[in-house]
């Protein structure tokens, strides 16, 4: 039954964009370059890390890494951030999270030039974004489950969305960019979170469902209406004793309970995690164009 939506294939077409705004950029001598900073050896920042920099050099950016130890403090982090924003050579600035404990994740996001936070959390981006400004950064895996809706044909006008999870990377600007007026949003939207009452009742009524809350299988077929369209954002790591490593990564969805009824539905792998890296290079080559204009 095909009715996946294909991130792979998405976003290689955004990809395709953002090359032809690369030669653009080269031909009046500017590579976009972002700066990747990692603090400590968490294995999956390095992991993410190394996709994002494979990425860039595949279309075309200039990508450099910054490896701090895991006890860096706040104030080496912060005098980095404030060298990188004050080097006219860095168009673009992505401190990965998780950061270690000793660390304030919202001072450091604050820190960072907000024409260089190609990553949209900057309070001045997030507060664009709320209030509509296009001219703002938004945050990647947000904006790319909506570019999955608009490429896919999704209906999202009028429709009832229902955002699983209210954290600020994923389902805060998930929730304001589908309530916005205007085109591909106008959604009537819920945010569901740990504490919401008949959590399933609410599944049940969305046209558009998009699962960011971080539990492994937690969205089954009894939560989803025949014909909806369903997102799912989430990276678990579960045990699994017949895997080599002892684990794998599950999605928060039940995707072989919820597939056949679905209307369309995202892969995972293979369906959000490709768009985050696409929005991610679009944003940088966003952000050395505003530069050099
Ligand atoms: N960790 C998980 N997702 C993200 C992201 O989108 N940006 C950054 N900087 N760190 C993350």
């Amino acid at each position: 039954m095909d009715n996946l939506i294909d991130g792979r294939a998405i976003a290689a077409e955004i990809h395709g964009e953002t090359r032809e705004r690369v030669a653009r950029l080269a031909a009046r001598g500017v590579k976009p370059h972002i700066v990747f900073v990692r603090v400590g050896e968490d294995p999956a920042s390095r992991v993410y890390v190394g996709m994002k920099e494979r990425t860039s050099g595949e279309l075309g950016l200039l990508s450099t890494t910054r490896v701090l130890p895991e006890d860096t403090t706040q104030a080496a982090l912060l005098d980095l951030v404030r060298t990188l924003n004050a080097d006219p050579g860095v168009h673009g600035i992505l401190v990965q999270a998780p950061l270690p404990r000793q660390i304030d994740a919202p001072t450091i996001f604050a820190a960072v030039d907000p024409a260089k936070d190609v990553d949209g959390f900057h309070p001045v981006n997030v507060g664009k974004l709320l209030l509509g400004d296009e001219g703002g950064f938004v945050p990647c895996t947000p904006a790319g489950v909506h570019e999955l809706l608009i490429r896919s044909g999704t209906r999202i006008a009028g429709a009832n969305v229902v955002i699983l999870g209210r954290g600020n990377i994923v389902g805060k600007p998930m929730a304001s960019i589908l309530m916005q007026k205007g085109r591909h949003a106008d959604a009537t939207v819920t945010v569901c979170h740990s504490r919401t009452a008949a959590i399933e009742e609410h599944c049940r009524r969305a046209d558009i469902l998009i699962a960011a809350m971080g539990v492994a299988h937690f969205v089954r077929a009894s939560m989803v209406k025949p014909g909806a369209v369903v997102v799912d954002v989430g990276v678990n790591r579960v045990p699994d004793a017949t895997a080599k490593s002892g684990s794998r990564l599950v999605g928060d969805v039940d995707f072989a309970a919820v597939q056949p009824l679905a209307g369309r539905i995202t892969p995972n792998p293979g369906g959000v995690g490709p768009m985050t890296i696409a929005m991610l290079m679009r944003n940088t080559v966003r952000a050395a164009e505003q530069n050099c204009r």
